[in-house]
């Protein structure tokens, strides 16, 4: 249980090794947390280099997992790229499920851990690989283009894969290639809805919705404007449409953070999961975060003890059938081959 977990002490030499880590996110982390949080984050560290593991963590993960065990951070995309270049031979994904698929699908001889099986994902399951097999009968001849936010029984089926931060770069490419004014894109409603806005390919969407995103309303970014005047609003594409219409720019979670580092806003309010404002504030301390926020339970499953446990115990390794992993990975890879090198080349 959750909740038995033995505490580690917070001795002086603990104290004065952690301290570099403390510095870092002292202002967004409670002094009072501190002695619970220093000494797991130094025995991670340690067991992280004895076991030659690596932990990806998403944006969303919380300050003391971001800033003081990842070795790399980023968006879904970002993370995926990670997944399959990296040499370590375990990866320890602080993140959810679909996350950790995603890394055993890229990189199937490396050994991936989830510390909770259960952080799952909206998204991801408001869709199974047969509603995918029915879609492709009802729309025979049109991609399947398929967010990452799904399980790898659904890229499986799908036709190629896209984060938000390169959906209609991929929508666009795949449409190209099959000669297609058409494609079917799944599962995000919202999503689609505000790729579609991006390009002169058509979209078929699917239902499902983020139940961290979809619950902003353009009501809620007129309020923020108010109480904040002069706030900068970014918002990320899971959000409805009518939010995104309210907005200074949508982007995913690193094309947010990018954007704050780009444009240094005096006050910014970031419309997505609540770590985000922790996170970046700590590079950006000039920069006022207004901090309404929602958050992501699946994502905060994921916490510092059970990262150490994850590690000590080697549990929970994710395992993908390898038939169903081949071909989630060729959706994957090609999702890896469009966008980033090419588009910053033009
Ligand atoms: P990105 O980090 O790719 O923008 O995704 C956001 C998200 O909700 C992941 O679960
Ligand atoms: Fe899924 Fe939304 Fe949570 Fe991301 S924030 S894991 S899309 S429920």
């Amino acid at each position: 249980m959750q909740n038995s977990e033995p505490r580690l002490d917070f001795t002086p030499e603990i104290a004065r090794a952690a301290r570099g880590y403390y510095e870092k996110v002292a202002h967004v982390v409670p002094q009072i947390e501190w002695p619970v949080h220093a000494p797991t984050i130094l025995a991670i560290n340690a067991l992280k280099r004895e076991r030659n593991a690596v932990i990806l963590a998403h944006n969303y993960m919380t300050p003391e997992i971001f800033h003081c065990v990842a070795d790399f951070v980023g968006d879904s995309l970002q993370l995926a790229r990670e997944a399959a270049k990296t040499d370590a031979k375990i990866i320890v994904q602080a993140g959810v499920h679909f996350m950790a698929e995603t890394a055993k699908v890229l990189s199937p001889e490396k050994t991936v851990l989830i510390p909770d099986p259960d952080a799952g994902c909206s998204l991801a399951a408001s869709i199974t690989g047969a509603d995918v097999r029915l879609l492709k009968q009802k729309y025979p001849g049109l991609p399947v283009v398929t967010y990452v936010n799904t399980s790898a029984e659904v890229k499986a089926e799908s036709d190629v894969c896209c984060t938000s931060s390169n959906a209609a770069a991929v929508v666009e490419d795949i449409a190209r290639e099959w000669g297609a004014d058409t494609v079917v894109m799944i599962p995000d409603e919202f999503l689609a809805k505000n790729v579609a806005k991006q390009t002169a390919v058509k979209i078929i969407a699917w239902k499902g919705r983020c139940e961290v995103h979809e619950r902003f309303t353009p009501a809620d970014i007129r309020a923020y404007r108010e109480a904040s005047p002069g706030v900068v609003v970014l918002a990320h594409p899971e959000c409805p449409p009518e939010v995104i219409a309210e907005a200074d720019f949508a982007g995913s979670t690193s094309g947010m953070i990018s954007y704050v580092g780009k444009h240094r806003p005096r006050r910014v309010v970031l419309v997505t999961e609540c770590s985000m404002s922790d996170n970046v504030s700590v590079e950006y301390p000039d920069v006022e975060f207004v901090r309404p926020c929602n958050l992501c339970p699946h994502m905060k499953r994921i916490t510092l003890p059970k990262i150490l446990r994850s590690l000590e115990t080697m549990s929970v390794e994710v395992t993908v059938d390898p038939a169903v992993a081949a071909r989630a990975r060729a959706s994957v890879e090609r999702m890896l081959a469009v966008g980033a090198p090419r588009r910053a080349a033009a």
